[in-house]
């Protein structure tokens, strides 16, 4: 049995130690916001909190959460969240999806990256680029990606 802190809730998941916290998300509990890319941390398309921190959790096993809260798209985006609200506004406001395959990680770590600044500090397009560089996006939304994070983080200033 493994005790997981996901989005504010205590869950226990009978698992072995070793499953990786993205089928746990997905196949268990039904969070399925979190989507499975390449498998091997290259991608992005994964990417959840552990205790703040964007990790990739195709490759990170429960038993690195144990004791620690995880957050997935489906919590930073109930409005709930203030960085995660004004993200969650600024990715509607800019059209920044296309297929949408890769947007929960793009906004999972464009969360992180915005909390992990000083409060009103707001970030040069190198230093966005720089902090979301892990996450791939086929369709190519680059552009509309760091235009709605340099938004969300006027927002939040
Ligand atoms: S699916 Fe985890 S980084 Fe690609
Ligand atoms: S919106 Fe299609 S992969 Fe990013």
């Amino acid at each position: 049995m493994n005790n997981l802190n996901i989005n504010g809730r205590d869950h226990t998941v009978e698992a072995d130690p070793g499953t990786p916290i993205l089928w746990v998300l997905r196949d268990t509990l039904g969070l399925t916001g979190t989507k499975f890319g390449c498998g091997a941390a290259l991608c992005g398309a994964c990417t959840v909190h552990l205790d703040g921190q964007a990790i990739r959790s195709c490759i990170t096993p429960i038993s690195a959460a144990e004791g620690k809260k995880i957050s997935t798209v489906e919590g930073i985006t109930d409005g709930a969240d203030r960085v995660g609200a004004a993200v969650h506004t600024a990715w509607v406001k800019h059209d920044v999806a296309q297929c949408g395959y890769c947007q929960s990680g793009q906004i999972m770590s464009a969360t992180a990256f915005l909390k992990s600044l000083p409060r009103g500090k707001q970030p040069s397009a190198a230093e966005i680029d720089s902090a979301m560089v892990g996450n791939i996006c086929r369709c190519g939304t680059y552009a509309r990606i760091r235009i709605a994070v340099a938004d969300a983080a006027k927002t939040l200033a």
